[in-house]
């Protein structure tokens, strides 16, 4: 976990102890609601994160429902703020660490893995059951609880952000698009099945320890996200068994119609794969 004290104390009436995190988006900091005390999550987006006023309006009229949104695996919103210090996103403080945290401390166990991706993809499917495309899927964006809970954060916050991306611009630790579906790369709509493409990056990345491409430039990088036929997970990880391998690679099909049609159908799938190898 990178949490690190602020000398910011104030955001929105809230106070602020500490910096939760930093991403492409903006900055994460922790505050306590002025009335009840309450921790909080509040995401402060970076100034160019908006491309236009009416991009704001969009976002702040998609948190309206995704206010609505009551899901163990998925990290409540509270609302967004808009005013001279910024905008700033509401939400539900979880405080254990990221998957991305996890993954690169956290020796390798199969079934806790299993049990990790079960809890996402349950996350997933809520969002996709609301009507909505999360856009984001990657390890920065599941957080666990301290008992272990993992939860999905930052879904749909915008098509904007993702096309920024996609161009390289946006701010300067803007990850590189490492779990972006094809389809999106040639500009297509993003569907529920562009999440899952980005779900079975990251459990590609979970099984064997490494990315599906190594590619030192983004133009190659989108070549193998649109061409490139990865090595099997279970040749890379003898610990990563045949089937669960066969799994990942169904969800990261070039051709979203050859995909998983559902997070449950891949959930279901490895129910079996994690019950034939107790
Ligand atoms: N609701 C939250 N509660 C606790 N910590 C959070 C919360 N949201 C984000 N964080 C922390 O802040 C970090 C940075 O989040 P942020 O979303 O800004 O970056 P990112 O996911 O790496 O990139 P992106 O901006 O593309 O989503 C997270 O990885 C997490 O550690
Ligand atoms: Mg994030």
């Amino acid at each position: 976990m990178h949490e690190e004290p602020t000398d910011r104390f104030s955001l929105f009436g809230f106070k602020v102890d500490r910096i939760l995190g930093r991403g492409g988006s903006g900055v994460v900091y922790r505050g306590f609601h002025p009335e009840t005390g309450q921790p909080v999550a509040m995401k402060l987006f970076h100034e160019n994160f908006f491309s236009n006023a009416g991009h704001v309006r969009d976002l702040a009229r998609s948190v309206k429902t995704f206010q609505t949104f009551e899901h163990p695996n998925v990290v409540r919103i509270y609302g967004f703020l808009s005013g001279d210090e910024g905008h700033c996103l509401l939400e539900e403080y979880i405080d254990g660490p990221d998957m991305r945290w996890y993954l690169e401390n956290r020796p390798y166990d199969m079934q806790e893995r299993l049990v990790i991706i079960t809890q996402a993809l349950n996350g997933l499917q809520y969002i996709h059951d609301q009507g909505f495309t999360h856009h984001d899927v990657k390890p920065a964006n599941v957080l666990f609880t301290r008992k272990g809970q993992a939860k999905l954060v930052d879904y749909s916050l915008s098509r904007q952000g993702l096309l920024s991306m996609l161009t390289g611009r946006g701010g300067t630790d803007q990850v590189t698009p490492m779990y972006v579906a094809p389809e999106i790369i040639r500009k297509e709509r993003p569907t529920p099945r562009s999440d899952i493409y980005s779900l079975g990056i990251t459990m590609y990345y979970m099984f064997t320890g490494q990315l599906p491409f190594q590619a030192d430039s983004l133009q190659k990088l989108y070549y193998c996200h649109l061409r490139v036929v990865p090595e099997h997970p279970s040749v890379i990880n003898r610990r990563c068994p045949r089937n669960l391998g066969d799994a990942i690679m169904r969800a990261i099909e070039k051709d979203p119609a050859r995909r998983w049609e559902s997070c449950d159908q891949l959930r279901i799938r490895l129910a079996d794969i994690g019950r034939s190898r107790i």
